[in-house]
């Protein structure tokens, strides 16, 4: 990328369920005009990758290798890239690409254990890359609108439940989906970890499927999360107090509720069970797709060299956390003798 105009070069490596998603949204911020042209596809599934040659213009490749010496011979302009492979798969596939001096947003978990994370955030200093991760709910505009309210939380209840479908197997539920909340109360708490319990069992895969956890950060907040890949039912939600407010945040519709202790409030006729001395809101939530606005702003930080809003430190942080609730799982299961079943 030599001007500041012209467009990113980008490659999406991986494209399953997910990284059709990242397709799609270059496709359309290319269509609408945006600087970014999608330059290359990765994907080892033979049959996958013969099937994508119809619906993208893009040269697909089936590997990193294949696709870097492609770049090396001139074939190619790459600038940046979504990682969007399997969790056990991030390293690897994002370790040569940063050393080849490409810039990257790697979908979370940033990587499957804390080393291989901390190598790629080291690789990204010593190549002066940017590396993003994918914690898209930072970009759910409810949540945005949420941090616009935050004083001082001290109390969290997440709830992220999913009915079973067989993706993402190759990782837990805390590192599939609890995560997602995780990096959120991390980010708004802003808080160590003072004390964690947790509970975790496997249902229909060999990993944990369903998982409760109850952490007491420093700073005296508490935060129970519960995550479900085995439900009926699909349910996004994560709602706060902090003293006179409680604010519930519904990450699918991307709406918000403030409620208030406000002597003065007259009774609400939308919600006629709210006793008297409540206020209630519904503040403005400007909808977008949070997908679309990680990637606009990883392009931003592309173009201007800016640290990521969701950087590989943060990234970091949210697999530690999510690696220490499974210990604590893997602590419990011994505890209750659940091991040996
Ligand atoms: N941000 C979110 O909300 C969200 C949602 C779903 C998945 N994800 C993440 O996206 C990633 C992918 O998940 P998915 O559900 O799309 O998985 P998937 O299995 O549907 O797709 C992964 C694709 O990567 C390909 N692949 C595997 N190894 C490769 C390699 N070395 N090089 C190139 N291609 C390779 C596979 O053939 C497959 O097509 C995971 O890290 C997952 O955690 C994030």
């Amino acid at each position: 990328m030599s001007q500041t105009n012209s467009p990113i070069n980008v490659a999406v490596i991986g494209a399953g369920a997910f990284g059709r998603n990242h397709l799609r949204v270059y496709r359309d911020l290319q269509q609408h005009g945006q600087a970014v042209r999608l330059a290359a596809i990765v994907e080892t599934d033979a049959s996958r990758a013969s099937a994508l040659c119809e619906q993208w213009s893009a040269p697909i490749y089936p590997s990193i290798e294949a696709c870097l010496d492609a770049r090396q011979r001139g074939e190619i302009t790459l600038d940046a890239a979504s990682v969007c492979v399997p969790t056990s798969a991030h390293y690897a596939t994002a370790a040569p690409l940063l050393t080849a001096g490409i810039d990257l947003l790697v979908e979370k978990p940033i990587a499957a254990d804390t080393t291989q994370a901390a190598d790629l955030l080291a690789l990204a200093e010593r190549h002066e890359r940017i590396l993003a991760i994918g914690h898209l709910e930072r970009f759910n505009p409810a949540v945005s609108t949420a941090q616009s309210w935050l004083n001082r939380p001290m109390f969290f209840e997440a709830h992220r439940l999913s009915v079973f479908t067989p993706r993402s197997l190759d990782v837990d539920v805390v590192l599939d989906l609890m995560i997602h909340d995780l990096d959120i109360v991390l980010n708004f708490v802003n808080s160590p970890v003072h004390e964690l319990h947790a509970v975790g069992l496997p249902i229909l895969s060999s990993k944990v499927d369903i998982a409760n956890v109850r952490i007491e950060f420093e700073s005296g907040c508490v935060a129970n999360f519960t995550a479900s890949r085995v439900s009926t039912e699909r349910i996004r939600k994560l709602r706060f107090f902090q003293p006179h407010q409680y604010i519930s945040i519904d990450y699918a519709r991307q709406d918000l509720l403030v409620i208030n202790v406000d002597p003065s409030a007259s009774p609400t006729p939308a919600f006629p069970g709210l006793p008297p001395g409540l206020g209630i809101r519904k503040p403005p939530v400007q909808p977008g797709e949070p997908l679309m606005l990680e990637i606009q702003s990883f392009l931003d930080c592309v173009r201007t060299r800016a640290v990521p809003p969701v950087s590989g430190q943060e990234g970091l942080a949210a697999l530690t956390l999510a690696l220490d609730i499974n210990s604590a799982i893997s602590a419990h299961a011994r505890r209750a003798g659940l091991d040996a079943l």
